[in-house]
């Protein structure tokens, strides 16, 4: 018998990093065991105290939280998100202080070390700018080598950008990172903009987690400044939490329905940067082609992840 499945999330807390960290941490089949941190949504000292308080409202402070880049590779990132995520990445709402301290190493640091010593393959979630798995391919790839697989949140085959109209946010933020993610050989799931973007939590998924004890309530109200975003900035009744849709198919890989592509990014420093470019003429046989999730039952992964949420808020109490 097999057990859990280890894994690693990278992320920029960020209110869908956070619902991402509390459904891995919901989920039997994976067994989190690091998370590292990385500018993004907002500071990287902001993004890493979040993680901290994030985990501990789920109980698990126990979780190791090492943080990693400040900034992005080559240009600095030209906005923070702090109007969809407020200005702490949490929506306005102040989660009690863990008293678990950061880890001391840096991320790539502990995700090498991690990804050598562990005998089962890992999975690695990135959900924030792919700055440190960029890092630690070029500091560490024989440790890079061992990812068994890494599930990206970003990018866009055919739905355009969500901060400009080319880019989406988590390619946008480090460019160059992504083309070095992108262009490795490590088995990797792209999801990005065509599968989040169906994919919506309306108000009646919210308030079921939300009654389901206090951490669910918590959830909710970490939620309610992206509702309210979604409401004013799309029209839309509900929000689209991308990076719980990403942990969903790390969690249970074959949930999204893929397709081998080859994919590049735009590193100009035009109207057109941060854009994935995914050729979606062919199926590539190329090693360093991805997978990339082009279909999706958003009615299914929404269920999912309420469920989940339901029964984390309920162990918790
Ligand atoms: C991505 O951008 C961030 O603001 C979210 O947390 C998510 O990772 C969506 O484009
Ligand atoms: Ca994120």
């Amino acid at each position: 018998m097999t057990g859990p499945v280890p894994l690693v999330i990278d992320t920029d807390p960020g209110i869908d990093d956070a619902l991402a960290i509390l459904l891995a941490l919901a989920s039997p089949e994976v067994d989190l065991r690091l998370v590292t941190t990385v500018h993004g949504n907002v500071e990287l000292a902001q993004t890493t105290e979040n993680a901290l308080r994030v985990l501990h409202l789920a109980g698990r402070s126990d979780v190791p939280v090492a943080a990693g880049a400040r900034d992005s590779l080559v240009y600095r990132q030209p906005e923070r998100a702090g109007h969809v995520h407020g200005a702490a990445g949490l929506g306005g709402v102040q989660l009690p202080p863990s008293p678990a301290a950061v880890d001391p190493r840096p991320a790539v640091v502990a995700l090498a070390e991690l990804l050598l010593a562990s005998a089962a393959p890992v999975t690695v979630a990135a959900i924030g700018p792919w700055t440190n798995i960029a890092l630690l391919l070029a500091t560490y790839p024989e440790a890079a080598e061992r990812i068994g697989r890494l599930v990206l949140m970003g990018g866009s085959a055919a739905r355009g950008g969500n901060v400009t109209a080319a880019a989406e946010f988590n390619v946008w933020a480090d460019p160059e990172a992504a083309q070095k993610v992108l262009g490795s050989a490590v088995p990797t799931v792209l999801v990005g903009l065509d599968v989040t973007l169906p994919t919506v939590l309306d108000a009646a998924g919210i308030e079921r987690f939300a009654a389901a004890g206090p951490a669910g309530a918590t959830a909710a109200a970490i939620l309610q400044q992206y509702l309210d975003h979604a409401r004013t900035a799309y029209g839309t009744p509900g929000v689209v939490v991308h990076d719980a849709l990403a942990l969903t198919e790390a969690i249970v890989p074959g949930t999204l329905g893929t397709v081998r592509r080859d994919v590049v990014v735009d590193t100009t420093l035009g109207a057109g940067r941060g854009q994935t470019l995914v050729d979606r003429r062919t199926v590539s046989r190329s090693p360093t082609a991805v997978d990339v999730a082009e279909t999706v039952d958003s009615a299914a992964a929404v269920e999912f992840l309420v469920g989940r949420l339901e029964s984390l808020a309920r162990a918790v109490g």
